[in-house]
């Protein structure tokens, strides 16, 4: 009744913003990520053999309040499928900085749903754990299989997450400009919420069939020019969206612009660069293997970053013992 899992943060090139169901979680717009091998998520959850509260801790601190219920609510979809109440004790450890944006949710959520479903000896295959990971948290369902993943529209509760390629297919990297290492100020749950206030919603979503397609194509071939737009065009209108709710919501901060303006330079300069950014203030800048250096001496001498993360593709989530 006791196992540990291991699962990969993802950074969305289409962004998932706005929910059609918020009770299933279920997305407005399909979305497509690439996990990230080293920001990862390792839980271990044990049953205990009576029932009774769970006990939540997360980076060495245990929790209470909204995060420990968060995690039991997910728990109890776990234990009615096996027809369990036990009571469960659930350590997780971030190796990287939680809700500043990068997207611990997703890994927090898939590694939770792949440990648990161990624990309790459930055969789960791939497509099910997903559905599972997107009640959590719906990008977590990302997180699932390995890889860059689609999540699709899903107008029912079946939806989750497919890998298109596996890591291996493309070495591009993540180099993450930290510009803000506290936790954001308003929730990507409150954020899907305000999106359909915004009057640019309908915009966004007329657009991006198109860019999908785009953004898929750019993949299969590894065209690093037509993924670089699609992937900047697409986190503008997150943005844009955000900004323009009512009541509106700012992500950024000025080491964000600072950022933005020094990638744009880059690019310009001819330097294969392009950024994104999810509901955080930092900045994702993707870039081809070969030039991951080069982005991180540029990015870490900006006067507003704090300091750069750096990571490649990464695989599926997977249970380690
Ligand atoms: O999974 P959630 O509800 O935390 O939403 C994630 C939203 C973004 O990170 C901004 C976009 C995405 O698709 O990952």
């Amino acid at each position: 009744m006791r196992s540990t899992a291991r699962a990969c943060a993802n950074i969305a090139l289409i962004k998932y913003w706005g929910r059609a169901d918020p009770e299933l979680n279920l997305p407005l717009n399909a979305s497509l990520s690439m996990n990230l091998a080293d920001l990862v998520t390792e839980t271990t959850v044990e049953f205990l053999d009576v029932p009774g509260e769970d006990v939540f801790v997360l980076d060495g601190r245990e929790r209470s309040g909204p995060e420990v219920a968060r995690v039991s609510r997910h728990l109890d979809r776990l234990r009615a499928r096996a027809e369990v109440e036990a009571a469960a004790r659930v350590e997780s450890r971030n190796g990287f900085p939680a809700g500043a944006g990068l997207a611990s949710s997703a890994s927090g959520f898939a590694a939770l749903t792949v440990a648990a479903a161990s624990a309790l000896g459930l055969p789960l295959a791939e497509p099910e754990l997903s559905r599972l990971a997107r009640l959590g948290s719906g990008s977590a369902c990302r997180s699932v299989p390995g890889g860059f993943v689609e999540w699709p529209t899903g107008s029912d509760a079946t939806s989750h997450g497919r890998s298109l390629h596996p890591a291996g297919h493309w070495e591009l990297w993540d180099v993450i400009a930290l510009v803000e290492e506290e936790a954001k100020g308003v929730s990507s749950l409150e954020g899907h919420r305000l999106a359909l206030s915004s009057p640019f919603l309908g915009t966004r979503l007329n657009g991006l069939p198109g860019r999908l397609a785009g953004l898929r194509r750019a993949l299969a071939e590894r065209d690093f020019a037509t993924l670089a737009r699609a992937t900047e065009e697409d986190a503008l209108e997150l943005h844009l969206v955000a900004m323009t709710s009512r009541p509106s919501i700012v992500y950024w901060q000025p080491g964000t612009v600072q950022v933005l303006q020094h990638v744009k330079r880059l690019s310009r300069q001819g330097l294969p660069v392009c950024f994104t950014m999810d509901a955080g203030a930092n900045v994702h800048c993707l870039t081809p293997a070969q030039h991951r250096r080069t982005v991180e001496v540029e990015l870490t001498a900006l006067p507003l970053v704090e300091r750069v993360l750096s990571s490649p593709p990464g695989g599926p989530a997977e249970v380690v013992e």
